[in-house]
């Protein structure tokens, strides 16, 4: 807890940066509800091929952060970047066409339906024989599917199955694999997907984050729970009253660092240049 002092903006980019620009630019992204600064003045970089962990208290501004990120909440002011263009983030759909892809805690799926039909929802794979009325080609979906799965390096859930049959942490592979159908997908952004999974299943989440990356995705993972972020993140970046404390490498930070960034809401004299 001791040794800490006022952030520097220099500190919000990572090692990483040295291998090229980032995927995604914030800068100073501001929210005020009323009276109250929701976020003031946010700024961080994400690059390609790199998992962050958002972390903070209740009320931090962190859910804020990545729905103005993600075009549900438009910012009050501030300006975001796309492989160094600016961009205006109005709707979901501006984000999706930036390759910006959210999951959110409820995943989006229909209980009801199946695996496969579940990812290929609104976008279902059509065939014709012998040009008659095209039908369903639930071969070639369930052959996708797999495939997306294989990809994943997870196993296939039982695809006869409704999703609601199925545990938390394969119901998030789903989500996921749903996602990875669009084509210019860079970001995955995830608001606490552990937050009501179980031991094994938060593994499997924690693997499943591991396998975006190797894809070559980026990663921004909202968690409470410290030790998941410390399997997978790249770098913590820490919010406290609506402000970016900093953003820290994993591998350069204990435990008891981040909390006491979460908790101080500054930065540690060690990681500051
Ligand atoms: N739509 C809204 N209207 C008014 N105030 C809001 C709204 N959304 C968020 N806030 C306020 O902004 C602040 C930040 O909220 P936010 O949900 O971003 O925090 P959080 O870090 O995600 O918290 P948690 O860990 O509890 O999910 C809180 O004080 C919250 O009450
Ligand atoms: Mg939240």
């Amino acid at each position: 807890m001791q040794h800490v002092v006022q952030a520097q903006a220099s500190a919000l980019q990572g090692a990483s940066a040295a291998s090229g620009g980032p995927m995604i630019s914030i800068r100073g992204l501001s929210k005020s509800y009323g009276g109250h600064k929701a976020n003031d003045n946010v700024s961080l970089d994400i690059f390609p091929n790199e998992v962050i962990a958002l972390v903070g208290d209740n009320g931090a501004g962190k859910s804020t952060f990545i729905k103005m990120i993600s075009g549900v909440v438009r910012p009050t002011s501030g300006s975001i970047s796309i492989e160094g263009a600016k961009v205006e983030m109005t709707s979901p759909n501006d984000a999706r066409a930036n390759g910006i892809e959210t999951l959110h805690q409820n995943l989006s799926l229909v209980d009801v339906f199946n695996v496969q039909e579940n990812i290929f929802m609104g976008r279902e794979l059509q065939r014709r024989v012998f040009g008659m009325v095209p039908s369903l080609d639930h071969a070639e979906m369930r052959r996708r599917t797999v495939e997306l799965f294989k990809q994943l390096g997870l196993k296939t859930p039982d695809l006869n199955k409704a999703v609601r049959a199925l545990s938390g942490g394969q119901r998030q592979a789903v989500g996921i694999a749903r996602l990875l159908l669009e084509s210019d997908l860079k970001l995955i952004i995830m608001d606490e997907p552990m937050a009501a999974l179980g031991v094994e299943e938060s593994r499997l989440v924690v693997e499943l984050i591991m396998r975006l990356r190797e894809r070559g995705y980026s990663v921004l993972i909202i968690s409470h729970n410290l030790d998941h972020v410390f399997q997978v993140a790249d770098r913590i970046a820490v919010m406290k009253n609506g402000r970016m404390v900093g953003a820290v490498e994993r591998d350069k930070v204990e435990h008891d660092d981040v909390v006491s960034m979460i908790v101080c809401g500054r930065m540690l004299e060690k990681l500051v240049s």
